[in-house]
């Protein structure tokens, strides 16, 4: 199943992701077996990193990550630039001036939030990106309590939130109670993207196989394609419109 990853940590020592160029390389490998045809790449960002150099190294090292693809696997893989931003009530400002960057240049960005973050912070958070002309997409959404509540999703999706969801959360075994809470709202129809999250070719790594199977047994064709490559697509075709608007 030909897919595109839009949350995935594989550009080498940015973050807490790949450690080198190496294992930029096996990860690469392992996600083109999985059948990634695309990424839009998104190393942490935050208040505490926030700058125009780093903006400026995340382009460069995408450069780099693109020659490699294609020198040692032959491949011209479409990769863009993009960040995980770990939300503040300085993310707006850190957006407008350069120092964060959306999802490959569009009106999207991806959200993430500290562990115990309450229900209200996030509600108001997407508001108040969605107010000023972003789209928010919250990063895996399973990692919250606070979301697991009924009706908070579709309250969020309804204040104009995009919901992310990793594979490896979706995969996981059938008495995990994570894993059965994702199958729910996928059934729901309440999730718009999924991820890898990958960070390394170990613990992390670009898995996919098990979400797959679970979702050709239970979810329509159409569903399926939009989680997995459909509405990242959208996000590609909104390309450049946070440049433009400046
Ligand atoms: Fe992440």
């Amino acid at each position: 199943m030909k897919k595109i990853d839009m949350h995935c940590h594989i550009l080498p020592g940015i973050d807490d992701g790949s450690a080198n160029p190496k294992e930029t390389l096996t990860m690469l490998r392992m996600a083109l077996k999985q059948d990634f045809v695309g990424m839009i790449v998104t190393p942490h960002g935050s208040v505490q990193n926030a700058s125009t150099e780093r903006v400026e190294e995340i382009r460069i090292l995408i450069k780099k990550f693109r020659i490699q693809a294609y020198q040692r696997l032959g491949i011209r893989l479409p990769v863009f630039p993009g960040q995980e931003i770990m939300y503040s009530v300085d993310t707006r400002q850190l957006l407008k001036e350069g120092k964060l960057l959306t999802l490959a240049d569009s009106r999207y960005i991806l959200l993430e939030f500290m562990p115990g973050t309450p229900y209200s912070k996030i509600y108001s958070a997407v508001r108040q990106m969605q107010t000023t002309g972003y789209i928010p997409i919250l990063a895996h959404v399973e990692r919250y309590h606070v979301l697991h509540e009924e009706g908070r999703l579709d309250e969020l999706i309804e204040a104009g939130a995009r919901i992310q969801m990793n594979y490896s959360s979706v995969g996981g075994s059938w008495n995990n109670n994570t894993a059965q809470w994702c199958k729910k709202q996928l059934k729901n129809r309440c999730v718009h993207y999924l991820g890898t999250d990958m960070h390394n070719s170990g613990e992390r790594s670009p898995e996919t196989e098990h979400a797959e199977k679970w979702m050709q047994k239970n979810l329509d064709e159409e569903y399926i394609w939009a989680l997995v490559q459909g509405n990242a697509r959208r996000i590609l075709d909104d390309r450049g419109s946070m440049r433009k608007s400046k």
